[in-house]
């Protein structure tokens, strides 16, 4: 239903099932149909790279045609557009990248497509721009000063940060690390990158960071605990959901296929923050699929998302789950160390000098039972 604020890219749906070994399987969707059919699927918002809706070199006449169509698909089905986003990616002129290409004019010209396409996003009520640098990078050392390119970066989000607030646009940005693919190894490729380097930002209150779930699992890294950690640091700005089985090229999985665990985590994460942004989906049905395969996989999407929403919120309700994490002594974990201060704790004698570490330590974490009582309500079996 629209008020679970699921979304999905045009690119997604509409991939053609192109990869590097073999040609599409599947015919081109016109951006006004999968608006329909998302709509008629419950999605609640469509998203999309400015040459998804616009062809790449399109002139003014075919650009105003496609929005207008596009525009009138929203009308007519209610859906909205979130966020939207640049593809800096698929034209050769990218090879190198965008905004850290070493070509001066390629970064230029990055920045003035996107700062063209902010205005579309802006005009069609989008709330957050979406920057996946997915060829800023590169195969070998000498090929990219990274130092030099991260001041690159930096002066590319600090120009596109004045521009929406000389606009007046309110707009937000979410950086979206990958670690590698397309290019040898991506410049912020993890979520803890990226949060590190938007701080040094001009204005870092207008940028947070995209996670997808897929990205940080091929670099063997918890999801869960890196979206913890973009929520704890008020910087979870939008989300790319998806499904991927452990470190190995991008899949692009259904959300819910792949590590149905870390995705049941994740779920019960969202939900019990108070995440309020889109539920995005940013997932490739598989090139097998054809289009009646595609409309399974991304309806397949939103039901695994309320199913796990369904699961977690049982798992936080049972009364037996809430004894084991207490037991697990995670009210503890939420108490502060030293309410008492400096002071207090080097008062403290049963802090240090009398303290029984080998009867702490001899003190089990019953965490076993209440991952337990997870899995068998992950599996349905309460
Ligand atoms: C990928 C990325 C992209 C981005 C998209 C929006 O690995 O291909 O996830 O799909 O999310 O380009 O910026
Ligand atoms: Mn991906
Ligand atoms: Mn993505
Ligand atoms: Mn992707």
């Amino acid at each position: 239903m629209p008020e679970d604020k699921f979304s999905f890219g045009l690119w997604t749906v509409g991939w053609q099932g192109r990869d590097p070994f073999g040609d599409a399987t599947r015919r081109a969707l016109d951006p006004v149909e999968s608006v329909r059919r998302l709509a008629d699927l419950g999605a609640w918002g469509v998203t999309f790279h400015d040459d998804d809706l616009i062809p790449f070199g399109a002139g003014d006449n075919e650009r105003e045609a496609a929005v207008t169509r596009f525009r009138q698909a929203l009308d007519a089905t209610g859906l909205v557009v979130p966020m939207a986003t640049t593809n800096l990616f698929t034209h050769p002129v990218f090879k190198d990248g965008a905004f850290t290409a070493n070509d001066r004019d390629v970064r230029r010209f990055a920045l003035r497509k996107t700062l063209r396409n902010i205005d579309l996003a802006a005009e069609l009520g989008a709330r957050t721009y979406v920057a996946w640098g997915g060829r800023e990078g590169a195969e070998s050392g000498a090929a990219k000063d990274v130092r030099a390119a991260l001041d690159r970066l930096k002066e590319a989000f600090d120009l596109l940060g004045q521009y929406v607030v000389e606009q007046g646009y309110d707009l937000r940005f979410a950086i979206e690390p990958k670690p590698n693919e397309p290019r040898g190894d991506i410049l912020l490729p993890t979520v803890g990158h990226a949060l590190a380097f938007l701080e040094r930002l001009e204005r870092p209150e207008l940028f947070g960071v995209n996670p997808e779930v897929g990205h940080e699992q091929m670099a063997g890294l918890n999801f869960p605990h890196g979206v913890a950690q973009a929520l704890w640091a008020g910087k979870l700005f939008h989300i790319d959901l998806n499904g991927q089985s452990g470190i190995k090229y991008d899949q692009d999985l259904r959300f819910g296929a792949g590590d149905l665990r870390s995705a049941f985590w994740l779920v019960d994460l969202l939900e019990t923050a108070g995440y309020d942004g889109p539920r995005h989906f940013d997932f490739k049905p598989p090139r097998t699929e054809d289009p009646d395969g595609v409309w399974t996989s991304a309806a397949g999407c939103m039901r695994n998302y309320l199913l796990l929403k369904e699961r977690a919120a049982a798992f936080r309700a049972d009364p037996a789950v809430q004894d084991a994490l207490h037991a697990a002594r995670l009210d503890q974990l939420g108490r502060p160390t030293a309410e008492d201060g400096l002071a207090g704790l080097l008062a403290d004698r049963t802090a240090y000098e009398t303290f029984d570490a080998d009867a702490a330590a001899a003190r089990g974490m019953a965490f076993e039972h209440l991952d337990q009582l997870a899995l068998e309500h992950l599996m349905g079996a309460v």
